[in-house]
Order: structure tokens, then C-alpha cells, then sequence
């Protein structure tokens, strides 16, 4: 028997390390026992007396991305043998990799429910804490305790930070406590219900949280954190400069959320409104400088279909709407093939501004830079976060990009519905323009046929 130690419940590059390691000696899933520190009882077989796992070479194999991100979501799931099964489908996907895409392997299946199971947590927790104010010796803070099913408190942390970083807030769970100053996120032990106050939520901290919506630097601070190893959040040095960044950015935006927190009131059609104002006037690249005005989404606010679009091309820079040039008709006519009825669906763009080149009298379309994208991805956020659809579809690798956080590859990704950062269904598939583009016909026919059969299955995803 080979033990595996892990440092917490949630300890995936721990899960990662032992799992790599042990793969590349060809350890048999079930010769390994999996073991989280102080938790005695997370052992899954009988113990053993060979050596603890060494850590992994760097050298590694690979595995297909989407079990990376499977296994992210299901190390978070409460059941003591997520490890192990894991691990079980690791060995197997060494040998066929393709098993990955097989949903009726009864291992895979389990996994994806367990990873479902996991993301409805997350989203619970972020949809029912609810802070309770008190005042102790530091002053004003708010407290809140939560008993989620899985372990994905620490997972929720950023969100948290994003939405609530300018109060002291303590949220209590029977597994770990988080404490924010307004500048550095710490970690405590466990906690029980009588350690959080009664009484009712407080309905400033609600405002606070709504206005949160309209602040573009906490994105950007939730993201950094989001990326920063778990390791170094209860290190000084590293959150205090979160700290100073939102210092820095909070002065400049004040007077952004006082106006976005009077004129909404808590009314999604209101909020959507005050951030398409707020977008108009976007200045985060210097992409308004050249283009006519910024181009925002539009489409019903409870649409459950989501498409993003790369950026406004000439005709939408000047009618001041998405995808309404000719890659926006092929995009209308290939949702009619597919039975998508447009009006339904939301339709925005990953950058809001066009971004072009000058050639006499004609704008040539030139392709967003990863800054821009980034810069405008705080729009696309936002969009997102009031819709809250159940599909947000990636058209093309920008979009992609803004809504993954990384570069990837079209053809390898498209077809499949898969689960965004944020734990909200994604699906990703080619650009018009890319269909407009193909010169050779029999190729373009059989490509916009490929199009609309990812319309087609987008279409029956949505209508489950
Ligand atoms: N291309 C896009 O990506 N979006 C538009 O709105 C138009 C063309």
C-alpha cells in the first residue's frame, strides 16, 4: 500500500503532486491510500507500511484538460473516496484518453454529479450567506456562518473578497473561518453556529454588495487571488498588495458606485441600464479613442442563452448593436437553422469597442489584444452576473479567451458544453466570420453545417 498525505480536504495540487507521482510508477488505484491531514477518518482503505508518496517529477504525462478541471470541482466534493476515484480514473485515462468524453462510463458519470453537486454548493453559498453586523472591540464587522455540504469554502473566498472588500467580514463554517480586513484574508479554525450573532441580515450590507457590482477593480483583485496559490493567502506580504490595490482603486471609484447605487435600487433592468451608462463612457484601453461609441449587449434579461461575440465590427460601431454586419447576418441565419429564435438570446461582444486599422477611407477589423480583452472583461462579467444564463456561448477564440481566462484552441474545445471559472455552463464554437471567411464552397458549406449543428445542440441544451 502507498499513502498519499494531502494538507487539507480541498488540497487539489496535493491530490495533483501524489496522483502524477504515483501514475508514473503505474501504482494500482487500488494500492493507494489517500489520507487528509487531521482528518483520521478520510482514509478510504486500511492503512499500509511502504513509504509515503515522493513528490512528482516535473516531467509529467499529460491528461486531457477537461479531467483537470473535473478533478478541481470533485476534490471539493464531501465524499471520502472523491480522492481515490479520482485517481481511479486517472490510471484509466492514461491508456484511453477518449474515455474522458465517455458519459455512459459509470466512473466519468459519477464524477460529473459529484463536480454538479460541488458547483451548486458554491453557488449556494454565494447565493445564501447571509453577513449579521456586530460591533466589537476592532469596531463595525459582519459575521456569517455557513454550512456548506462540500468543502468549498476556501474555493468561495475570492468571490467573497470581490463582492464585500471594503467591510470586515468573518464567515463561520464548521470546517474553517475566513476573516477579511478590507486588506488581507486570513484563515481560522472551524466554527459552530453559537459563535455567529442572531438577527437579522443587514440590509446595508446588501446595498454595499449591490454596488460592489459596479466596481471594476474588485474584478480584478477577485481574479488575482483567484490565481494566487492557497498558500500564500494567509501571507502577509502577498495580500496586502491585494490590499493596496483595492485601496488605490477604491478612491477613484467611489463616486461610480454612489451613482450606481442610487439609480438601480436593486431592479435588474435598472442595473443593467446603469452599466450599460457606465460602459458608454469606458476608457479601460485605449480602444475608445478610435471607435464611434462602445457597443453593448443586448437581448431579454432573463434570456437562459448567452452568445459572445469577439468585438462590434464597422457596422456595429456605427449602429451602436452587436452582430448586426454580415457575420451577424450568417450568425441570424444559421440560429433560424438551427430553430434558435434570436429575441431570445442575449447577444454581446468580449470587447465592446471596434478595434481597426485605417486604410484610406476604409476601417480594416484588427484583432483584440490580450490587454484589451482583459481590460473589457470586467463588462462581460458583469453581463454575465446579472443575466445569469444557463449557457454562455463562446463564439470564437476571443470570446473563448475572455470567458475562460486563457488561450484555447477551437476546434478542440467547440461541441461540448463544459464548466466556465465561475462554475456556470460554457460551450464554445467558431465565429461567423470565420465561415465568411472560407473561400473554397464546399468547405464553407460543410463548416456552417458543423456551425449550426453546435446551434442545434446548444438549442437542445438549453431547452432541458
Ligand atoms: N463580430 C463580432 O464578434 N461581433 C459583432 O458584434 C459583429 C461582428
Amino acid at each position: 500500500m502507498r499513502v498519499a498525505h494531502l494538507a487539507a480536504p480541498d488540497d487539489f495540487d496535493g491530490w495533483r503532486h501524489a496522483a502524477r507521482a504515483l501514475a508514473m510508477e503505474r501504482v494500482p488505484a487500488d494500492r493507494v491510500i489517500w489520507q487528509v491531514a487531521g482528518h483520521a477518518d478520510d482514509l478510504f482503505a486500511d492503512g499500509g507500511n511502504e513509504p509515503p508518496v515522493p513528490a512528482a517529477p516535473d516531467a509529467a504525462f499529460r491528461v486531457p484538460r477537461a479531467f483537470v478541471d473535473l478533478a478541481r470541482d470533485v476534490v471539493l466534493h464531501s465524499d471520502r473516496q472523491r480522492f481515490a476515484m479520482l485517481y481511479a480514473m486517472l490510471v484509466r485515462l492514461i491508456d484511453q484518453p477518449r474515455l474522458i468524453d465517455d458519459r455512459a462510463d459509470p466512473l466519468r458519470r459519477k464524477l460529473d454529479e459529484m463536480a454538479k453537486a460541488v458547483r451548486r454548493d458554491i453557488h449556494k453559498m454565494r447565493a445564501f450567506l447571509r453577513f449579521r453586523e456586530v460591533t466589537d472591540d476592532g469596531g463595525e464587522r459582519f459575521v456569517a456562518w455557513f454550512e456548506p455540504d462540500h468543502h468549498i469554502v476556501r474555493a468561495n473566498a475570492a468571490f467573497f473578497v470581490n463582492r464585500f472588500n471594503t467591510m470586515g467580514w468573518s464567515i463561520l463554517t464548521p470546517e474553517v473561518s475566513l476573516h477579511w480586513d478590507g486588506g488581507t484574508l486570513c484563515e481560522g479554525p472551524g466554527a459552530t453556529a453559537a459563535d455567529a450573532p442572531d438577527g437579522d441580515p443587514v440590509e446595508a450590507v446588501w446595498k454595499t454588495y449591490y454596488a460592489s457590482i459596479f466596481n471594476p477593480a474588485r474584478l480584478k483583485v477577485g481574479a488575482m487571488l483567484r490565481e494566487m496559490p492557497r498558500k500564500y493567502w494567509k501571507n502577509m506580504p502577498e495580500t496586502a498588495l491585494v490590499g493596496e490595490l483595492i485601496a488605490g482603486a477604491r478612491a477613484r471609484e467611489t463616486a461610480m458606485i454612489e451613482t450606481a447605487r442610487a439609480s438601480t435600487g436593486g431592479n435588474i433592468d435598472a442595473a443593467w441600464a446603469a452599466l450599460k451608462q457606465e460602459a458608454a463612457g469606458c476608457t479601460r484601453c485605449s480602444l475608445h479613442r478610435m471607435a464611434t461609441q462602445t457597443v453593448f449587449g443586448e437581448g431579454p434579461l432573463d434570456a437562459r442563452l448567452m452568445f459572445v461575440g469577439e468585438q462590434p465590427g464597422d457596422q456595429e460601431d456605427q449602429a451602436g448593436r452587436p452582430f448586426v454586419g454580415p457575420a451577424g447576418q450568417l450568425f441570424d441565419r444559421a440560429l433560424a437553422d438551427a430553430g434558435i429564435d434570436r429575441s431570445t438570446a442575449y447577444v454581446t461582444n468580449a470587447v465592446k469597442h471596434f478595434k481597426f486599422e485605417p486604410r484610406g477611407k476604409r476601417r480594416i477589423h484588427a484583432k483584440p489584444d490580450a490587454g484589451e480583452i482583459e481590460a473589457c472583461r470586467w463588462w462581460i462579467e458583469q453581463e454575465r452576473m446579472l443575466l445569469t444564463p444557463r449557457l454562455t456561448v463562446a463564439l470564437g477564440a476571443t470570446a473563448a479567451r475572455s470567458l475562460i481566462g486563457r488561450t484555447v484552441t477551437i476546434s478542440r474545445e467547440r461541441g461540448r458544453v463544459f464548466s466556465l471559472p465561475d462554475g456556470s455552463d460554457g460551450f464554445v464554437t467558431v465565429h461567423p466570420s470565420f465561415l465568411l471567411r472560407i473561400e473554397d464552397g464546399e468547405r464553407a458549406a460543410t463548416e456552417y453545417r458543423r456551425f449550426v449543428e453546435d446551434l442545434s445542440a446548444i438549442k437542445t441544451f438549453v431547452a432541458r
